[in-house]
């Protein structure tokens, strides 16, 4: 079947994205939206994203014309007639939904497709409500659509066969890769990524370390794209609460179960970039204010002399080594004067007793390389409950002489960058685990669909399985909840020595 026209209903952030990649396509666009306010918007953000490529230079001015004729803006479901597949990216409640499938199961005819970019609902219930449910389908795009590659297509048990081989091809056509999913809450992508971002959330509203320093342990640290807050904002912290309530009401696990701070928020009318706050406050798309600045470790003094106290290892050797030849005085001796104490910090062992053993707490301070000293472009410093607030500055004032990033993190184990990962790396295991979906589809939905340039899988490949085990049990022998514990598939992967890319092609052989 071949699709010319296309209606798009709900033509908020995403509604207008998904436009965009339908008309840059070549293919007609009946962009539905009765509120006349949010069709100006909508088609005010998709201008933007035009004019933003002109001005990359990704897009002749001819070009943005031409796309954005083919787009036609309408009031009433009445101008999808004649369409030869309808998609809604409407408010992620089930009841809006159905409404909207009501009506175009009315308008359409019979042959076209009705899809649904819900995030989390059940494909199958909205399918259920309407005359033809075989031609009822997810398409599920990612937040910006015209960058995001993934495209999730979701099939029903009453789907017709065809239905989700032509919204692949046609995802294929628009330059995405499709990835067909079950219909299950969240599918893949959301149900691994939403639960990681409730937990930053968490870790904001227990004071564990500001919003700034937890965006850039995910991004430097981790390496991704963005922050799980800044990401947040750009969802819209409406849509990931709604999502988040889905997974609960499906899983009932309390990793889905939403962190207060986002209901508050969410109430406030905080949603995000689309209302100019957020976790964050926005000013011409940029974060600002003092929420969006590095913790308050500023004002100190960089010391004279440090003493570097580690395990004997390469990375205490390094450290000191890194500190002397910019003309810092290292001593390892605890028992010598010094301006300040680091304590060469491992991820799942507690900072304080290496700090009680130099008699040195008030001055000691963890430092933790998430990637080994060399090349790393971020450090930890790793706050005990006796250093003092001097000792943090000097630190950070240290760091800032050498030119490294750092982070904040309290004393416990994961610090930061393990406290937001090590987690989500286990959600993923056991995604797995249960053959929900398998480790390379999942990696395939992290990098296309969030942007990742490794996905969970190839992550615990490049940290190793033994190091993640560890980080693992060490937060779960902290704190023992359920979602911190080791799955199975990590423990089993981590005691034969074998990374997950050797077991899939052997399971392939
Ligand atoms: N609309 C259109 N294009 C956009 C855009 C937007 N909102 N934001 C960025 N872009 C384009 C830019 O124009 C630029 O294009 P070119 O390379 O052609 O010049 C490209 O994206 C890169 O942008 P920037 O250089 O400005 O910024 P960046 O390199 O920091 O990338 C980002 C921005 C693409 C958003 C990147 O940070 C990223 O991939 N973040 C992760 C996003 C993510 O995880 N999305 C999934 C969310 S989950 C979801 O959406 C599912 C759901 O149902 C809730």
């Amino acid at each position: 079947m071949e699709i010319r026209e296309v209606a798009v209903v709900g033509l908020g952030t995403m509604g207008a994205g998904i436009a965009e990649v339908f008309a840059r396509a070549g293919i007609g666009v009946v962009a539905i939206e009765a509120d006349p306010q949010a069709l100006r918007h909508g088609l005010g953000t998709l201008d933007a994203s035009l004019s933003r490529a002109v001005s990359r230079g990704r897009l002749a001015p001819s070009e943005q014309a031409e796309i954005r004729a083919r787009v036609r803006p309408a009031a009433a479901f009445s101008d999808a007639a004649a369409v030869d597949l309808a998609i809604e990216a409407v408010p992620e409640q089930l009841e809006i939904k159905r409404q909207v499938f009501a009506e175009l199961d009315r308008v359409c005819s019979p042959e076209a497709i009705l899809a649904t970019n819900t995030s989390s609902l059940s494909v199958t219930s909205v399918a259920a409500g309407t005359s033809h449910p075989g031609r009822v389908v997810g398409m599920h795009f990612f937040n910006p659509a015209p960058v995001m590659r993934l495209v999730e297509v979701v099939a029903t048990v009453l789907s017709d066969e065809s239905v989700p081989m032509t919204v692949a091809a046609l995802a294929r056509r628009l330059g995405k890769v499709p990835v067909e999913v079950g219909d299950r809450a969240g599918f893949v992508a959301n149900a691994l990524l939403l639960p990681y971002l409730n937990h930053a959330v968490e870790l904001l509203d227990a004071g564990y370390a500001s919003a700034a320093d937890i965006d850039k342990a995910a991004a430097q640290g981790i390496g991704l794209p963005m922050g799980p807050l800044a990401l947040l904002d750009l969802i819209g912290l409406d849509t990931s609460l709604s999502v988040l309530e889905v997974l609960h009401g499906e899983f009932g696990q309390p990793r889905y179960c939403p962190a207060p701070l986002l209901r508050r928020l969410v109430a406030a009318g905080r949603t995000g970039r689309k209302a100019g706050r957020g976790i964050y406050s926005y000013a011409n798309g940029q974060a600002t204010g003092a929420d969006a600045e590095p913790a308050g470790v500023a004002g100190g003094s960089a010391p004279d002399t440090v003493t570097v106290i580690g395990r004997g290892d390469d990375q205490e050797a390094d450290l000191a080594t890194t500190l002397a030849s910019e003309g810092l005085s290292v001593t390892r001796n605890p028992a010598h004067p010094s301006d300040l104490v680091l304590i060469v910090a491992d991820v799942g062992q507690p900072v304080l007793p290496a700090a009680l053993a130099a008699g040195r707490g008030e001055q000691a301070v963890g430092v933790h390389f998430p990637g080994g000293v060399r090349d790393c472009p971020l450090a930890e410093l790793v706050r005990t409950s006796l250093t003092t607030k001097s000792a943090m500055a000097s630190a950070a004032a240290l760091a800032a002489r050498l030119g490294i990033s750092v982070v904040q993190a309290p004393d416990r184990p994961g610090f930061l960058v393990g406290a937001l990962l090590y987690p989500h790396l286990a959600d993923a295991v056991r995604m797995a685990q249960h053959g929900y979906a398998d480790a390379a589809d999942i990696d395939t939905a992290m990098t296309l669909g969030c942007g990742y340039p490794r996905g969970p899988f190839q992550l615990i490949d490049a940290i190793g399985a033994a190091d993640v085990l560890a980080g693992l049990q060490a937060m779960y022998d902290a704190y023992g909840y359920p979602a911190f514990a080791p799955p199975p598939l990590l423990a089993e992967h981590a005691a034969a020595g074998i990374d997950f890319a050797a077991a899939g092609r052997a399971a392939a052989r």
